[in-house]
């Protein structure tokens, strides 16, 4: 029997289809899917998310997300759950997530089950996120809500692929340290394997 492939959730969080961000997903959906992972993304942008309605419905199903908002996050939340791993990647917007993504991650409400635990328990999160700015000028405070989220859902976040100090897709494209933290990254959630510099 041929071992199960790992499943790869790509939260994609900009406007921008051939953006600063997409850069870092393209080349991370392609390292994953290379080393054999099954790779999924969903593009939050041009899809109909609204933020929790906190109307609480979730809390009655212990083993299922069962959001009562009809939109198409539904089937993001399914793939939430059958996923190894999840990319949340996203441009910094006011030293915050983009908003669409901003409203995705407030539907992960669905995932914590009271006493019932986590769905997102045992999950690997990377945070990928690019800025016009420094570390510190949001991306930081990026980086801290998915650690919190994941400490909360005891999810692991196993890493940051950042692009800082971003001017375009294509000088971005020539960061060959980054494509190669990329490379690492993928090799240790995919194939459990540490590449040798
Ligand atoms: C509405 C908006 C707000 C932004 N806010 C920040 C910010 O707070 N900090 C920062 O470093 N860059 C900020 N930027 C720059 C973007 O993070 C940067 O250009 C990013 O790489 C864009 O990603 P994309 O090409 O995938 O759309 C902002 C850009 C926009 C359009």
């Amino acid at each position: 029997m041929s071992p199960k492939r790992s499943r790869v959730v790509v939260l994609f969080g900009s406007p921008r289809q051939k953006g600063n961000t997409a850069v870092l997903a393209d080349w991370f959906e392609k390292a994953a899917s290379k080393k054999g992972a099954k790779v999924q993304r969903f593009d939050l942008y041009k899809m109909k998310v609204q933020g929790c309605a906190h109307c609480d419905h979730c809390k009655q199903f212990k083993k299922t997300p069962s959001c009562a908002l009809q939109d198409d996050f539904g089937q993001v939340l399914s793939a939430l759950v059958r996923a190894q791993t999840i990319v949340v990647a996203s441009p910094v917007y006011c030293w915050s997530v983009s908003g669409c993504m901003s409203a995705a991650l407030d539907r992960f409400y669905c995932l914590f089950k009271r006493s019932a635990g986590s769905l997102l328990k045992g999950k690997k999160v990377v945070g990928m996120f690019t800025s016009g700015g420094d570390a510190f000028d949001g991306m930081d405070l990026c980086v801290d809500m998915i650690k919190r989220i994941c400490d909360y859902g005891k999810a692991e976040y196993v890493g940051t692929l950042s692009g800082i100090n971003c001017t375009n897709p294509k000088e971005l494209g020539q960061r060959q340290e980054l494509k190669k933290e990329v490379e690492e990254l993928t090799a240790i959630l995919i194939t459990g394997t540490h590449l040798i510099s």
